[in-house]
């Protein structure tokens, strides 16, 4: 088994300690916000943050982040109200969507560490695989959300999407029953 807080709960895998993390967020413990693109840590679909450091979980394992602090899409903010999914909304930075979140993760770990990052920066810090190329898009809405948590800018509230990210991975079925991979204590 294998112990980690996922998203500010004390969660427990109890799964092969060799499983990539991003398996058991995704099929045990049903945080489906992290995508599985290529599975070699090319693309950066499945970027989650461990001890705050924008990582690719599809290489991590769940022995290694035992003890850890994850944290995925679905936990970067209650009301999806970082800076970074703000100025993705204002900026158009999302067409299919299946690379998003992964980029949000990254973008919002480069903005805790350098909130006016420059394009170059961005490109070096966010080297993420996006088919649909909203690479110019996404420049703009990263610099722009570093404006926001500089407190240089405010953007309006995107329309609420009317459902809790938790109640909409409930919604969700995951790939495996949770009962028999995944423990939570509340
Ligand atoms: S799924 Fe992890 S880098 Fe592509
Ligand atoms: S928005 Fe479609 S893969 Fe990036």
């Amino acid at each position: 088994m294998s112990r980690m807080t996922v998203n500010d709960r004390p969660i427990e895998f109890l799964m092969d300690p060799e499983t990539p993390l991003l398996w058991a967020l995704r099929d045990a413990a049903n945080l489906t916000g992290t995508k599985y693109g290529c599975g070699n840590g090319d693309c950066g679909s499945c970027v989650v943050h461990i001890d705050g450091e924008p990582l690719r979980s599809c290489l991590v394992t769940i022995a290694e982040a035992e003890g850890r602090f994850i944290k995925t899409i679905e936990g970067l903010s209650g009301d999806r109200m970082h800076p970074v999914q703000q100025a993705m909304v204002a900026e158009q930075a999302i067409q299919c969507g299946f690379c998003t979140p992964g980029i949000v993760m990254a973008a919002a770990a480069l903005i805790n560490r350098n909130p006016d990052a420059s394009e170059s920066e961005i490109r070096e810090a966010i080297p993420n695989i996006c088919r649909c190329g909203v690479y110019p898009r996404l420049v703009r809405a990263i610099q722009r959300a570093g404006r926001v948590a500089r407190r240089q800018e405010r953007i309006s509230a995107a329309p609420s999407p009317g459902i809790s990210a938790e109640d909409a991975a409930a919604e969700v079925p995951a790939l495996s029953v949770p009962e028999e991979g995944t423990r939570r204590e509340q």
